[in-house]
């Protein structure tokens, strides 16, 4: 059992019927802007996206891959910049349209790197979608090219978010109590 929740969550930034909303929306786009497209690729950035792209895919109306990618860079709350691609495509892009789906963008390392690595193996386009944009503490120049909330500088969970590979199972996006993760630093 998740303990008290009241002990973990600070407040509900975002609530479910809130996200399912937005992400409906998002769909909405897609379906949109690749109407006229062949191809299209979603690829999940493991393990935080899996609860967004799941929403978001049962909604696009187009022919579409579900694929998925696994990188690291974060230990605890901290983002390292150092990002390693764990887990690679199976499937060639090629001439292919990419939809990169993100749980949020924080630094923008991970996204930046993972980009211009797909960038080379000469895809039609590469977009990215992400649930959160977190602006204030981007590093690096990149932009989503759909987003579903802009959030504030402030450690959240949920909906696909961990902390420590826990609570990604929340069906909120929740702030993290600060007191979690200060008894976990000493
Ligand atoms: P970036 O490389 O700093 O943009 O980090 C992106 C990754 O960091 C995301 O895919 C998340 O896995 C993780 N991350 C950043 N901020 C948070 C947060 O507030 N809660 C949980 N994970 C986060
Ligand atoms: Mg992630």
């Amino acid at each position: 059992m998740i303990s008290d929740i009241n002990q973990l969550i600070e407040k509900v930034l975002i609530d479910e019927d809130t996200l399912n909303l937005r992400i409906r929306k998002l769909s909405s786009y897609i379906n949109d802007y690749y109407k006229d497209e062949d191809t299209l690729i979603m690829v999940g950035i493991l393990k935080g996206s899996v609860i967004f792209m799941s929403e978001l895919a049962k909604h696009v109306k187009i022919d579409c891959n579900l694929e998925f990618m696994a990188v690291s860079s974060y230990d605890g709350t901290e983002s390292t910049g150092n990002v390693k691609i764990l887990k690679d495509l199976d499937v060639d892009i090629k001439d292919k349209n990419v939809l990169l789906v993100e749980d949020i963008i924080d630094t923008g390392y991970t996204l930046n790197k993972l980009k211009s690595n797909l960038e080379k193996r000469d895809p039609k386009e590469v977009r990215i979608i992400t649930l959160l944009d977190k602006p204030e503490r981007r590093v690096t120049e990149i932009k989503p090219d759909w987003y579903g909330f802009k959030i504030p500088n402030e450690f959240v969970v949920g909906f696909g978010l961990d902390y420590s590979q826990k609570y990604r199972n929340l069906p909120f996006i929740g702030v993290l109590k600060s007191s979690v993760y200060e008894s976990d630093n000493k």
